[in-house]
């Protein structure tokens, strides 16, 4: 009978390299994921860090703010000086009075926003070219909607489940003792992502599921990271236990379904 684990270092070099190519495109995939998460989350809460706070605004809104703030303290930052972002808060906190719009916000957001959110430039984002459009952004902040929410755990679901499925394949051809230790580690991704897309609606429900949306984001990246290094360094630096030499790279008999 043979086995079903054959170790990277019996497969052709063809497919050695295919795997490393694969890992090296995830690899640089995964940080900017890394850095994407950050751009959107870090800073809502008006703390730098990645806090649970920021993501607890990012999915259940924040009762002391608006959209506009929310943006202003977070990835929209950077548009424009800090002295008329704090004219703008000045005015959402005076609960944005209309007669202040046209001498005081409306140049501001000409300046330095409406390129980019007006409806000819980009359909998706919040046109902020009249009072009225602007009144959407300065209602109370009520986070992601469940549309929203559901557009972007379908394709997340999907593309993660997929990111996952190659590298845990290409992972199962390592020589990993004990053997379920070497299981959970294929699982664990599959397992966080339900978890981490769940915890993105109940969070809405109960704000202390932010932390599962940490949890599981940080358990990706530790199976991502366990099974990167794995592959990369058996597949090319690696000694073979005599055991497995003996065998060709099929495991003994006894280790058969590992
Ligand atoms: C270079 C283009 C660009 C400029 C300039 C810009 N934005 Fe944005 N804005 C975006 C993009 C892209 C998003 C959506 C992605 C994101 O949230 O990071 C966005 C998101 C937002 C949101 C959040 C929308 C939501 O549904 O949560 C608000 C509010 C906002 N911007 C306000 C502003 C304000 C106010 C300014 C001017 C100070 C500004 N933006 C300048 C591109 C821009």
């Amino acid at each position: 009978m043979k086995s079903r684990f054959l170790h990277f270092q019996y497969l052709p070099m063809s497919m050695r390299v295919l795997f490393a190519s694969v890992l090296l495109v995830f690899g640089t995939g995964y940080l900017m994921a890394m850095i994407q998460v950050w751009e959107s989350h870090a800073g809502k809460d008006g703390k730098e860090m990645l806090t649970a706070e920021d993501l607890v605004i990012s999915y259940s809104g924040n009762p002391n703010g608006t959209k506009l703030e929310t943006a202003l303290r977070g990835p929209m930052a950077d548009m424009l000086p800090a002295e008329k972002r704090e004219v703008i808060f000045t005015w959402l906190h005076k609960k944005a009075p209309q007669e202040e719009f046209d001498a005081k916000i409306n140049p501001i957001l000409q300046d330095h926003c409406v390129a980019c959110h007006n409806p000819e430039a980009n359909p998706h984002l919040p046109d902020l070219r009249t009072y009225e459009d602007v009144a959407k952004v300065t209602a109370r902040d009520e986070g992601m909607n469940v549309s929203t929410l559901v557009r972007v755990s379908h394709i997340h679901l999907f593309s993660i489940a997929f990111i996952f499925f190659i590298i845990g394949y290409i992972y199962t051809h390592a020589y990993v003792r004990p053997a379920w230790f070497k299981c959970v580690v294929i699982a664990t991704p599959f397992l966080s992502l339900i978890v981490d897309v769940a915890a993105w609606y109940l969070t809405k429900i109960w704000t202390g599921f932010a932390w599962a949306v940490i949890i599981g984001g940080a358990l990706y990246g530790i199976a991502f990271t366990i099974m990167w290094v794995t592959s990369m360094r058996q597949m090319w630096f690696y000694k073979l236990p005599q055991d497995l030499i003996d065998n060709e790279g099929e495991l003994p008999r006894a280790d058969i379904n590992n």
